[in-house]
């Protein structure tokens, strides 16, 4: 995933330039650069690292005056980080750049038939194939250029075009890509996403596959796929840039763990009328959440385990069986689904590669969608029949923390809704499981307050080269995620374990001080818990519970112990996760690492 911006008005571009591409850090880091439309034609400066390193290269943008230009931040996917490869890529003749978020799958065959042709390749990038093509079909009218050159590519593309005749223009075309343009007055501008234009204004348009937008400082026109002028809507953006900043906090992570009792009650308060869900959003009729006869749920990492924790309450409450698939497996498994299956993608960013081919595989097999996303406009909530938002707001940290709470949340409205409209429950037992879910909010906070000692807790566990995540039913779906969270932020390796199973092998690890976190949230099977406890601690393991308030037997057992909140077990996950997200932080956060942009990691997967 890459960050692409473009601006034309009547201001130096390279400043504007680079701070929207600092908003959009968070989408890809490894390299950078800028494209800006000067008195002689086109100047362009890229590097590879952080847009910092841009930045310097450009004496922050002074090298390059213009008021108009385009500007990347890269995720390599095709070729690796050089100053080369970096975006923007510029025509041979330096008459047009381009910069693109995206893979251009037939590149290999374009590039080929265009070194045939003449052009010459500098980079190993999908993308510069391109702005060869603008060149083959460009007879003075740019965006007809475009058309023809976005007609000849296969894949996904957010691209930004200038072109050294079009002096004051910067035009904006995606497939697949998320691009959104941003309205001011005597200026304009697009980005990747909303992070980057709400700093200078909040009235923005949601490009649509195939659009391409003629920008200039005053004026905007969208063209449709045939190339007609299509009337858009300018929406308000109801972020303000305190919700895309830290807000205080040392970390984007911190801030959004913080904000998730704010974050889930802005999810499920507008969904929950008179004591009843209201999915206004849904266009699955009664008859047909009547025929549906199984449920998938598929998706990846974190967001997999958000499906993995809601399968307990969607199960349990619609008696509808359901299946958790890791949608890297599940699109070449052969899935044996039809059109009474629901097929429910979760994913925050909406455009992660793999739970997007799931989808697509399920829909050629007639499966029902049902997509649980929080980009608005994102290529997974144009693609699914059915859409429910996340309204967490924007995530930055690339470790999810709310974007997972969310996700749950929501799972957890529609199985209510879904156990309704199947006659499963009545309405007063609606009204009564509506009103625990407006309590998660809270009963966050209460996670958050009820335990001040996590940072001194990471202290002391934070030099372990392994840990244990041990839990049962939910627990254990629960336990997959703090272990992922550990993992990816920390880089201590961790290991989630069905407790029930220790015994059958892995016991076989626990020796002298090996740290196991024992989640015992789950009512009904708290003395198993308790039983595994022992266990480990009868081989010398270093035991940190994590349980309900009430349950104190376990403090005679355990080291140390984390109490959340009592809830209804069927929805107890989001206030017993936050414990874990905080303890992963804070191991963090001792340890060094960088916490926001972990190594290796990008916010979302847009690649195999
Ligand atoms: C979660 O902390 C990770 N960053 C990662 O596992 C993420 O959940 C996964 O890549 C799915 O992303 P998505 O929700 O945007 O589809």
């Amino acid at each position: 995933m890459c960050g692409i911006v473009g601006f034309t008005g009547r201001q130096e571009a390279a400043q504007i330039l680079l701070e929207g591409l600092k908003k959009l850090e968070y989408r890809g880091y490894d390299s950078a650069g800028l494209a800006v439309l000067g008195k002689n034609g086109i100047s362009m400066i890229k590097t590879t690292g952080k847009i910092a390193n841009l930045c310097e290269k450009t004496q922050d943008g002074k090298l390059l005056p213009g008021f108009a230009g385009i500007g990347h931040t890269r995720w390599a996917t095709h070729g690796a980080p050089t100053d080369i490869n970096a975006h923007p890529h510029m025509s041979n003749d330096g008459k047009f750049a381009v910069v693109h978020n995206g893979i251009i799958e037939n590149y290999a065959v374009l590039r080929d038939e265009l070194v045939e042709r003449g052009f010459e390749f500098k980079s190993e990038t999908d993308t510069e194939v391109v702005v060869h093509l603008l060149s083959l079909y460009y007879n003075g009218d740019l965006k007809e250029a475009v058309m023809k050159a976005t007609a000849r590519l296969e894949g996904s593309y957010g691209l930004g075009v200038v072109c050294a005749d079009y002096p004051e223009h910067i035009v904006a075309t995606r497939q697949f890509s998320p691009l959104i343009l941003g309205v001011g007055v005597g200026e304009n501008y697009f980005a990747s996403d909303v992070t980057a234009l709400i700093s200078h204004t909040k009235n923005v348009i949601y490009l649509e596959d195939g659009e391409v937008a003629d920008i200039t400082p005053d004026e905007i026109c969208v063209y449709g796929p045939t190339g007609k002028p299509v009337e858009k809507e300018i929406t308000r953006v109801q972020w303000d840039m305190e919700a895309a900043e830290k807000g205080g906090y040392d970390h984007f992570m911190l801030k959004e763990i913080i904000e998730q009792p704010r974050a889930i009650k802005s999810t499920v308060e507008p969904r929950i009328k008179d004591g009843k869900v209201v999915l206004e959003e849904l266009n699955l009729s009664d008859d047909e959440i009547r025929s549906i006869d199984k449920i998938v749920i598929t998706a990846c990492g974190s967001a997999y385990y958000a499906g993995c924790a809601a399968k307990y309450t969607l199960e349990k409450l619609t008696r509808v069986p359901v299946t958790t698939e890791l949608a890297s497996e599940f699109r070449y498994s052969d899935p044996i689904i039809d059109d009474k299956t629901l097929l429910i993608v979760i994913s925050q960013s909406g455009e992660t590669a793999d739970t997007i081919s799931a989808l697509e595989e399920a829909k050629t097999r007639g499966a029902k969608i049902l997509a649980i996303v929080n980009v608005v406009g994102s290529r997974i909530s144009k693609l699914a029949d059915n859409v429910i938002y996340t309204w967490a707001g924007p995530e930055i940290a690339v470790a999810t923390t709310k974007g997972y709470t969310t996700q749950v949340a929501v799972m957890y409205l529609f199985s209510v809704y879904m156990a309704r409209r199947r006659g499963r429950i009545s309405e007063d037992e609606e009204k009564r499981l509506t009103g625990e879910i407006m309590q998660i909010p809270q009963q966050i906070q209460r996670a958050i307050d009820l335990n001040p000692q996590i940072p001194s807790l990471a202290k002391e566990y934070h030099h372990n080269k392994s840990l244990f995540f041990i839990g049962r039913n939910v627990d254990y779906a629960v336990c997959l995620e703090g272990s992922l969270k550990l993992k990816e932020i920390s880089y201590l390796h961790s290991e989630a374990y069905a407790a029930g199973e220790l015994k059958h092998g892995t016991i076989a690890l626990i020796e002298e001080d090996q740290p196991v976190i024992a989640l015992s949230c789950y009512e009904p099977l708290f003395d198993k818990m308790m039983s595994n406890i022992k266990e480990v601690k009868a081989r010398g393991a270093k035991v940190l519970g994590v349980t309900t308030e009430g349950q104190n037997r376990i403090v005679r057992e355990a080291d140390d112990v984390i109490f959340v909140p009592k809830t209804d077990t069927l929805f107890g996950v989001p206030s017993e996760v936050v414990p874990l997200q905080l303890f992963a932080y804070y191991v963090a956060k001792e340890n060094g690492c960088n916490i926001d942009k972990p190594r290796n990691l990008a916010k979302s997967v847009t690649v195999e």
